[in-house]
């Protein structure tokens, strides 16, 4: 039995960078909000946070969502780009872990999510955080690229099962956000030239001050979020919006 709300938002990987600026901006619009992250230094009306780790795939499996309402988002934003190097360089764990938090852990969250509030009235909508790099091949970011490149598949091929099924009050959405100034990007920046061909690229943009904020990222989101009727492609970029 699920409590029943106004406007509830799900939101995974709510510890940091856009997740973060997701969960205070969808407060400040009068959302109930759920963060979801292996860690948590955020406090505020209106919001709890479930500690889980996406690499825990049986925690993942069992995990429910007991809040309900008039309109309720799951965002599947939490990721790992993994270990930066070419394939054969990078550790086998690094794969697993990467694979589950980007690709495994959202699929059997939006399974949960659908089965859980199929049969209820009220808008429901699935916001998946993609990639470019899920659109092509990056160097170094092999299993990266696969693991952006399957939700976004995932995201189309659910999309049609809701059509199929005239679920109508239901939307789902894969977003590339672009390049955002968060802590994924530290990461990126402090590879080895040896192990990513383009790191300099990424530096400059750094210095250029080429990234979007987290903020600025989070709005164009909740663009989405609010409306996801206006939105007819799965597939969308905050850079075309
Ligand atoms: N930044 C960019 O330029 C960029 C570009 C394209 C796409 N994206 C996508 O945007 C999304 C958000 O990325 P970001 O840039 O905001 O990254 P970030 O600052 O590194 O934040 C990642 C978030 O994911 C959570 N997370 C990581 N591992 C987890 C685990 N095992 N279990 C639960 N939560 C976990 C982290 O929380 P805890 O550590 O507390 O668990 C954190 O809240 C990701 O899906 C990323 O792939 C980012």
């Amino acid at each position: 039995m699920s409590v029943q709300r106004n406007k509830i938002a799900y939101v995974t990987g709510s510890s940091r960078g856009i997740g973060k600026a997701l969960v205070k901006l969808l407060l400040q619009n009068g959302y109930e909000v759920v963060g979801i992250s292996r860690t948590n230094d955020f406090t505020a009306d209106n919001y709890r946070f479930d500690q889980l780790d996406l690499t825990d795939i049986s925690a993942v499996k069992n995990y429910v969502f007991d809040v309900s309402g008039d309109e309720v988002v799951l965002i599947n934003n939490a990721g790992a780009i993994g270990e930066i190097a070419p394939t054969g360089s990078v550790s086998n764990d690094s794969i697993h872990k990467a694979m589950n938090i980007n690709t495994i852990a959202p699929q059997i969250l939006i399974n949960t999510f659908i089965r859980q509030f199929s049969n209820n009235s009220g808008k429901f909508h699935v916001l998946n955080i993609s990639s470019g790099a899920g659109k092509r091949p990056i160097e170094s970011w092999a299993t990266y690229c696969a693991s952006k490149a399957a939700i976004d598949l995932y995201s189309e091929t659910v999309a049609l099962e809701l059509e199929w099924k005239q679920k109508n009050n239901w939307f789902i959405h894969s977003c590339a956000p672009g390049v955002v100034d968060t802590r994924m990007q530290e990461e990126i920046r402090s590879s080895d030239i040896q192990d990513f061909k383009h790191v300099d690229n990424f530096v400059a943009y750094k210095e250029n001050d080429d990234l979007y904020t987290p903020e600025y990222v989070a709005q164009k989101l909740f663009e989405v979020i609010s409306k996801p009727e206006s939105f007819k492609e799965v597939i969308i970029s905050v850079r075309d919006f």
